[in-house]
């Protein structure tokens, strides 16, 4: 967990590479399905082609409950980047902090709770 500390935020080094400020940083959010409204700014989402898929706008869009987050397509950000890095070289739970440390409105609010498998709840109860 301390390794994690340090690195987690590694990702954002994609900024000093050419990618977008706000393709980088920032909370993270499930896509194929509807955004909470715990999401930052879920308001400005409109430009966001998902908006025209009807499959996307429902609670559990194109997920099954309780399928875990794992298996959940995540927004793109620093997360899911330096997750995709060290993959090869960390546990799976160090992974599973990686990828999911962005991810505000899940930690916080509580959003997202129905997509939750058990893993998910035994890891975030501890
Ligand atoms: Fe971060």
């Amino acid at each position: 967990m301390v390794l994690v500390g340090f690195i987690h935020d590694l990702g954002n080094c994609l900024c000093l590479y050419g990618e977008p400020q706000w393709g980088v940083v920032g909370d993270t959010f499930p896509v194929g399905c509807a955004w909470s409204g715990q999401v930052v700014f879920p308001k400005y989402f409109s430009r966001n082609p998902d908006a025209n898929v009807p499959d996307c706008q429902t609670t559990h869009g194109t997920y099954k409950r309780n399928c875990g987050l794992e298996n959940v397509h995540m927004s793109f950000g620093h997360d899911g980047y330096i997750a995709q890095v060290m993959k090869p070289y960390l546990s799976d739970e160090a992974i599973y902090m990686l990828r999911f440390h962005s991810f505000y409105g899940w930690h916080r609010p509580g959003a997202y709770q129905y997509l939750e498998n058990e893993k998910d709840k035994a890891r975030w109860s501890g």
